[in-house]
C-alpha cells in the first residue's frame, strides 16, 4: 500500500480529523479532511465533531485549536515546527512591552506563544484583522505585535496609529523589491498578490495584499491569466489546482535558486511523520493551564468579532491579576 493510502486508511480507523494549512506540501493537503488558513483552521477545530485533530501546520495553529477545545486531543507531525515571529515575541520581554503601555489595547497576531496570547486582549490573524481594529475604539492606544510589517500595513490602510513589536517573518522579508518591479515591468498583465507579512517595500508594488485565503480566492475569481505571488510556496498547490489555466509566477526573493519562500517549519511536516502520529498517537499538543485560560479568552474575542459580534475592552492592563 502506498504511504498516501495507508494514511488514509488510519484517518478511517482512528477517526482522527486531519487539518492542513496552505503552505502544506501538495500530498498534504490532498490527503486533509479540512484546508485552510490559520483562521479557518481555528475556526474547524472548533466546529469538527472529531475530538481528535492532527493539524499539519505550525505548532502555534495547533496549540490554539487546543485552548479553543481543551476537551480535544490535539496533535502535530513534528513539534519542533515552530514560527520565526514566536520566537522574536519572547513571554518576559513581551510582558514587559504591556506592562509599559497599561491602558493600551494589545492586539496580537495568531502567529506567537500562547504565554503571549495570554497577555494579550485580542488575536487576529490576516483574514479578520481589518474588521477587529476597526472595532477598538478609536481613542484607545493600539499595541500591535509580534508581526510589525502586517502592523504597519494595517495601520496605514486603516489610519490607525499603532505601536509596533518589531518582529517578523523570516520567509517573507525575503522577497525583494525591486526584482519584483522588474518583473512586474516584464510581466504589466499580470496581477501582483502578497501577504500582508510581506516588508511595505514589496507591498507597494501588490495589486491584491490579504491573507493565504484572500490571495487563493482572488486567483479563483479574478478573470486574468497571470499572477505573480508574494508568499510561500505551499500556496500554488490550491492555485493550481483551481486555476490550471493561468501562469503563476513565484515573487523574486533576495538569492535565486534559495527556495527562500518555503517555510522551513511547515516544510518539517511530511508524509512519513503524518503517519506515525496517526498511528501511535505521538505528539501530542499540551498548553500550559496559565496561559490556556488566559488565552482563550483573548481568541474568543477574535471569534466573536470576527463572525459579527461586538466585545467589551479592557480599560487597563493588571499584570498581576492575569
Ligand atoms: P494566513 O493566516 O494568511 O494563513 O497566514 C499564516 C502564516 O503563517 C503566514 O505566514
Ligand atoms: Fe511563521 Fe513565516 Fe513560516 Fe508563516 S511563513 S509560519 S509567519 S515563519
Amino acid at each position: 500500500m502506498s504511504l498516501f493510502n495507508e494514511i488514509l486508511q488510519l484517518k478511517k480507523d482512528t477517526g482522527v480529523a486531519v487539518l492542513a494549512h496552505f503552505y502544506e506540501d501538495g500530498a498534504i493537503q490532498d490527503l486533509a479532511d479540512f484546508v485552510g488558513d490559520s483562521y479557518q483552521l481555528a475556526l474547524y477545530g472548533q466546529r469538527c465533531a472529531e475530538q481528535k485533530i492532527l493539524l499539519a501546520g505550525v505548532v502555534f495553529m495547533a496549540e490554539s485549536v487546543k485552548i479553543m477545545n481543551p476537551a480535544k486531543r490535539v496533535f502535530v507531525p513534528d513539534l519542533g515546527a515552530g514560527c520565526s515571529l514566536v520566537d522574536s515575541s519572547p513571554y518576559e520581554k513581551y510582558l514587559q512591552w504591556r506592562v509599559e503601555n497599561p491602558r493600551a489595547v494589545a492586539v496580537t497576531y495568531i502567529n506567537s506563544s500562547a504565554a503571549v496570547k495570554s497577555i494579550s486582549d485580542v488575536i487576529i490573524t490576516s483574514s479578520n484583522a481589518e474588521k477587529i481594529v476597526n472595532s477598538i475604539p478609536r481613542d484607545r492606544e493600539i499595541l500591535f505585535g509580534p508581526d510589525q510589517h502586517l502592523g504597519r500595513w494595517l495601520s496605514q490602510k486603516l489610519n490607525r496609529p499603532m505601536k509596533f513589536w518589531p518582529g517578523s517573518c523570516q520567509v517573507h522579508v525575503l522577497f525583494h523589491a525591486k526584482k519584483l518591479n522588474e518583473l512586474k515591468f516584464k510581466h504589466p498583465d499580470a496581477v501582483v498578490l502578497a501577504h500582508p507579512e510581506c516588508d511595505e517595500s514589496v507591498l507597494q508594488f501588490a495589486d491584491v495584499v490579504g491573507s493565504t485565503s484572500k490571495l487563493l480566492s482572488e486567483v479563483q475569481t479574478n478573470p486574468a491569466k497571470k499572477f505573480i505571488v508574494a508568499t510561500e510556496s505551499g500556496i500554488f498547490h490550491q492555485m493550481k489546482k483551481s486555476r490550471p489555466d493561468v501562469e503563476l509566477i513565484q515573487a523574486p526573493t533576495m538569492d535565486e535558486g534559495c527556495n527562500c519562500n518555503d517555510c522551513p517549519f511547515m516544510k518539517m511536516n511530511t508524509l512519513e511523520k503524518i503517519r506515525d502520529c496517526l498511528r501511535d498517537e505521538t505528539n501530542e499538543v499540551f498548553v500550559p493551564q496559565e496561559f490556556a485560560e488566559k488565552s482563550l479568552t483573548a481568541l474568543s474575542r477574535m471569534v466573536t468579532l470576527a463572525e459579527g459580534g461586538s466585545a467589551l475592552w479592557p480599560e487597563k492592563f493588571y499584570a498581576t491579576e492575569r
